[in-house]
């Protein structure tokens, strides 16, 4: 049997073990829970503890815990852990000696060789230190391996010919970039920068200045003295600030918190992403001093770099991907877990050590965009085309992601969500997967938000979900096989029917227009089209999970006759929107706006479908223009 080498990602906050099974190199879980929090403590009761208890107790017992032992390693120093003293290589063994454990439990055999990573900045006495910490924990170290190396080996790099590699870390307690050329088998790391004191830990103590400062407004007990109310704020602020960087809200809700005059005060406030951002966004811009440093030192321009590695746990944040693509003009990759990246590349290498073929890692993601078209302009000109993904192509699985929507027009009552695969801005060239309506909004002003939640498994099955944000109402719909690829022929027929339903993609603009007349209002919810717009639209997907509106599918329609239904039900919700800008039209409008009304209910009555489209494109325009005037 060949020998087992795992690698290991020894980090400030947190730690992970990766190895070899089953073809794949994979961070090996203990109940579910692959990544370990770095802490270390001794329980009142001298309990030894490591990981996630170690950092619960924490706040409680800060004298019974250690925490971030890397920013000590290479130094003399001792630390106090209950009544004893310990130097860094013993603290960070307990460390690798769980994680051992925990890979021995899931390989079913001993472990005692490991590949280990550090910082590319780490010093001669950190690495040996890092050993030390091996041996002690019963890990014979076969490589110090720099973490920018690693994740450049977990996206595989090292197979594409030279590259020059950007990695940019940030990761808990510290931030790193580092350019690394790799050129076959060797990989050098070229330059390295960041800020050792700079991590997830100040975005979370920022955030929870905010919340404190919010809570104590509305007039609760100032709990700053109160160690366990402070525990539970900052680990609500963590859970926040990670929520916030897949949904454009979140809510901090914590019970009793504190008491005044003997009465209860819990917790309960709504933080934005875009006020969270403005919170930490003099950490990011610093970050990217660090990353133009970096450049220089390497003698590098932006434009040679080939690839953007985002690693640490905090680059899941959209500001930092938006602000990196900003000033180097590269999409950066996302596409491996970046909190898990530098352990896997460390079990790429042990693979490779202990004599496996292994490329890089494989992950499983999205092949494809996902989103929701929208209200807004392509080109300058209105559409109700437009479009953006909410999961984006390369996302790792399983996903969630949320993005806000507001209604276009002031007593909005619905919303048709057409659910897209594709990248391109226009929906229109991209393939319509599915179509619900959420109807019954509020009749609040225009503006009133939407929030349109994707969520897809490693099954490619996407639930997309809109919910009313004021009301909580929402509707949803499941699509299956999301993620398998179309074939030609499939693909060739989704473009048909598009066309057949929109026109040709050279009057794409003048269809944009004729259809973003739609954009205000939606189908007639008595429609007998409703039980349609639950419909996966993918050919191949009659499984298709059904969403509640569609108790009774007997409506499924195929081909033409489904086409022609969408068609009437726009038409239709184009008539209501007319009659209800009458009012507001001239003589001579109102005299032309009958007389198409007149012509699309004559062409929806006698099937008349060349008629239809021409009627319901001239009243569009009409209404447009009388919209805009
Ligand atoms: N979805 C998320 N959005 C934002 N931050 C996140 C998200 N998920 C995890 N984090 C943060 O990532 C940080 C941990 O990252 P990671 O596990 O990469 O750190 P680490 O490697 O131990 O730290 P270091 O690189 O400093 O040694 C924590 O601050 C955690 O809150
Ligand atoms: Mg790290």
């Amino acid at each position: 049997m060949a020998d087992v080498i795992v690698g290991i990602d020894l980090g400030t906050t947190n730690s992970e073990v990766a190895a070899l099974v089953d073809g794949n190199v994979q961070v090996l879980a203990v109940e579910g829970e692959q990544i370990m929090p770095s802490f270390v403590g001794v329980s009142p009761d001298g309990t030894p503890l490591v990981g996630t208890p170690a950092r619960n107790q924490y706040v409680v017992y800060p004298e019974r815990t250690v925490k971030s032992i890397k920013r000590l390693m290479g130094s003399n120093e001792r630390v106090a852990l209950g009544e004893q003293t310990y130097s860094p290589p013993e603290i960070s063994a307990m460390i690798l000696r769980a994680l051992r454990t925990r890979a021995e439990a899931a390989l079913g055999r001993p472990v005692r060789r490991a590949v280990v990573t550090v910082p590319a900045y780490f010093s001669d006495a950190q690495r040996q230190a890092t050993r030390d910490a091996g041996e002690i924990a019963g890990l014979e170290v076969v490589r110090i391996l720099n973490e920018p190396t690693a994740a450049a080996l977990a996206y595989g790099a090292d197979r594409q010919g030279d590259r020059t590699v950007l990695a940019y870390d940030l990761g808990g307690g510290t931030f790193d970039v580092s350019l690394v050329q790799v050129s076959g088998d060797v990989t050098e790391v070229l330059a390295s920068h960041g800020n050792n004191h700079l991590g997830g830990d100040d975005f979370d103590q920022l955030l929870l200045d905010l919340v404190l400062t919010r809570f104590i407004a509305t007039g609760a007990p100032d709990v700053r003295g109160d160690r366990r109310a402070m525990n539970r704020l900052l680990r609500a602020a963590e859970e926040a600030k990670k929520r916030l960087s897949f949904e454009p809200y979140t809510r901090l809700r914590e019970e009793h918190l504190g008491a005044r005059d003997g009465v209860p005060v819990h917790l309960d406030l709504e933080i934005s992403r875009e006020e969270y951002e403005r919170l930490i966004s003099h950490l990011v811009d610093g970050t990217l001093d660090s990353v133009h440093r970096a450049l220089a030192d390497a003698g590098k321009q932006p434009g040679e770099v080939d690839e953007i590695l985002l690693v640490g746990g905090v680059t899941r944040t959209p500001l930092v991907s938006q602000r990196l693509r900003d000033t180097t003009g590269l999409a950066p990759r996302q596409d491996v877990h970046p909190d898990l990246c530098v352990a896997l590349g460390a079990g790429v290498l042990a693979a490779r050590l202990a004599g496996h073929d292994v490329d890089r890692v494989l992950v499983d993601i999205s092949p494809y965009s996902f989103g929701p078209s929208y209200f807004g302009f392509v080109d300058g000109r209105p559409s109700e085309h437009c479009y953006h993904p909410v999961i984006a192509r390369n996302t790792p699985l399983p996903a969630s992601r949320t993005d806000c929507y507001v209604t276009m027009v002031d007593n909005q009552e619905a919303w048709q969500v057409s659910v897209y695969q594709g990248d391109d801005p226009n929906a229109l060239n991209d393939i319509l997967v599915g179509r619900f309506l959420i109807e019954g909004l509020s009749p609040v002003p225009a503006g009133n938000e939407v929030l349109c939640r994707m969520d897809l498994d490693l099954d490619g099955i996407l639930r997309v979900t809109a919910t009313e944000k004021r009301t909580g109402l929402a509707k949803h719909i499941t699509i299956e096989g999301a993620t398998t690829a179309m074939s030609d022929a499939q693909m060739a027929e989704a473009h048909r029917r598009m066309r057949d339903l929109f026109g040709d993609p050279e009057d794409l603009a003048q269809a944009d227009l004729d259809e973003g007349a739609l954009a205000d209002d939606e189908a007639d919810p008595d429609d007998d089209i409703d039980l349609e717009e639950a419909e996966p639209e993918r050919s191949g997907l009659e499984e298709a999970g059904l969403d509640e509106s569609r108790a009774s599918d007997s409506a499924r329609a195929t081909g033409g006759g489904r086409e022609r239904r969408v068609a009437i039900s726009e038409a239709r919700a184009l008539l209501e929107r007319g009659q209800r800008l009458l009012a507001r039209m001239s003589a001579e409008d109102r005299e032309e706006a009958v007389r198409l009304q007149q012509a699309i209910e004559k062409a929806i009555g006698g099937g008349d479908w060349d008629r239809l489209r021409a009627a319901t494109g001239d009243l569009a325009d009409l209404l447009f223009y009388v919209e805009e005037g």
